[in-house]
């Protein structure tokens, strides 16, 4: 009988699909080009389904590759070894929304953005915001430990998860951490399934802490003559004494693409960078203080101009226009992203190192990100290059690129995660002996390696 065939044995009608439509989509992400298409997808809608087809991969050994919403951008929801793709997209059921605790109860399949756009009904905040929000998962955020502008302010989802169930490669539950906001019993398990990309367990419910939910913002968008000034006054900024909830930059060729993109946007042509900050309080006054101090700033590094955006429409379209930077990249090139992060005060040297790496290889770079978070997604666009120099060049050049990024005291991914796309290059930063360790752990965890192979690990 086929693979196929045996889970429609053990689960309900509905659950197992095997049409070539739904192999092919769920065989991809956000990553690049890359398709695996998987023997069979399904898409459990509670725990005990879970368990189910853990049971029955681990008794035949075969490959599960656990998937959010299939946004992620570096491969990690790609069924690289075939088998199963496990979409958790169907539990997604908010559980609780505890306004006593100021804490939800969720599957992992609720996308981010409507447990957001419920909690601020009832005053709270959920402030994790992958610019994929609008279609990403909890359970996706939770496997990657997902950020976004916010977690400037707000930290990235680990910040925000206290609790977990889980089943384990063997197809048994595991509950860790809940409603509790202090907890020291035993190793802090709760937080190793966070950032697992889907290698340890499946996460079946999540308890993630929330906060009041800040009404006032203002969000401003700065153009800059030099990309350096930019990435400067990010430092800047914060030994002023503000801590805004977003710092964001996007360099010139990004802002064009996103232009040409949209078909709208911004001119400032002139501009090698633009800024966007945003601050958000809970009190009204505290933001043009801020805002004084952000501009001081700004102009002694040679800003001329500062654009607030006042209102919710306004400062909604800036950020649909942010958030379409990725997909304005990827829309007219073959591309490689990369997703760098230092010590915010080595922003401008990481920025004018890549810069330098990229022209010695003679590729073209696109650069933007969470300059807050000295997060910058490093997008190496392949353009009218010849693909036998692409091939020639690239790996050399990304290569060079993490080495310098962990010379600053970096590393080679803030929040995209390493997945299938950047394990080859794990060695740059981790030594044999600690990836022995985190190999040690995934063993623990899953004997047989059935859960989401191929993953992590050179
Ligand atoms: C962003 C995604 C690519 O920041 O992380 O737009
Ligand atoms: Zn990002």
């Amino acid at each position: 009988m086929t693979l196929a065939g045996k889970l429609r044995q053990i689960l309900p009608a509905g659950i197992v699909l095997t049409d070539s439509d739904a192999l092919e989509r769920y065989g991809q992400d956000e990553t690049e080009d890359l398709v695996f298409k998987p023997a069979v997808v399904v898409k459990p809608v509670n725990t005990v389904q879970v368990v189910e087809v853990m049971r029955f991969a681990h008794q035949e050994r075969v490959p599960v590759t656990p998937r959010g919403a299939g946004t992620g951008l570096s491969g990690g929801a790609l069924p690289v070894e075939g088998g199963i793709v496990l979409s958790t997209e169907s539990m997604n059921r908010i559980v609780e929304i505890d306004t006593r605790n100021l804490v939800a109860v969720v599957e992992p399949g609720v996308i981010t953005q409507v447990l957001q756009d419920e909690v601020e009904k009832v005053g709270l905040f959920y402030p994790p915001d992958p610019a994929s929000r609008g279609s990403c998962t909890i359970g996706g955020n939770i496997a990657e430990c997902a950020g976004g502008p916010r977690a400037l302010k707000y930290g990235v989802t680990k910040e925000y998860v206290l609790g977990v169930e889980a089943v384990l490669a063997s197809g048994d539950v595991v509950e860790f951490g809940g409603k509790l906001f202090k907890d020291v019993t035993g190793y802090n398990m709760t937080q190793l399934f966070v950032g697992s990309e889907g290698t340890l367990g499946i996460v079946t419910k999540a308890v993630l802490r929330l906060i009041p939910y800040p009404p006032f913002r203002k969000t401003l968008i700065v153009p800059f003559a030099q990309l350096e000034s930019a990435a400067t006054a990010v430092a800047g900024i914060f030994q002023a004494g503000v801590v805004p909830c977003a710092c964001e930059l996007l360099e010139r060729d990004v802002v064009r693409r996103i232009e040409q993109h949209r078909d709208s946007g911004l001119r400032f042509p002139d501009a090698d960078a633009h800024l966007l900050i945003e601050l958000d309080s809970h009190y009204e006054d505290t933001l043009d203080r801020d805002l004084e101090k952000i501009a001081e700033v700004c102009e002694s590094l040679g800003a001329a101009d500062i654009l607030v955006a006042d209102g919710p429409a306004k400062q909604k379209e800036l950020w649909d226009w942010r958030r379409s930077a990725g997909e304005a990249v990827k829309s007219r090139s073959v591309y490689k992203e990369e997703d760098t992060v230092v010590p915010r005060a080595r922003l401008p040297d990481l920025i004018r190192g890549v810069k330098e790496i990229a022209a010695r290889h003679g590729i073209s770079t696109l650069c933007y990100g969470h300059a807050g978070d000295g997060n910058i997604h490093v997008n190496i666009v392949k353009d009218g290059m010849d693909d036998h120099r692409w091939e020639a060049e690239l790996p050399g050049a990304v290569e060079e690129i993490f080495r310098f990024t962990k010379s600053l005291g970096g590393t080679l991914s803030g929040e995209h995660g390493i997945g299938f796309s950047q394990k080859r290059y794990l060695p740059i930063v981790r030594t044999e002996a600690e990836i022995a360790l985190m190999r040690a752990v995934k063993a623990a965890f899953d004997p047989l390696g059935i859960l989401n192979p191929g993953k992590i690990f050179p």
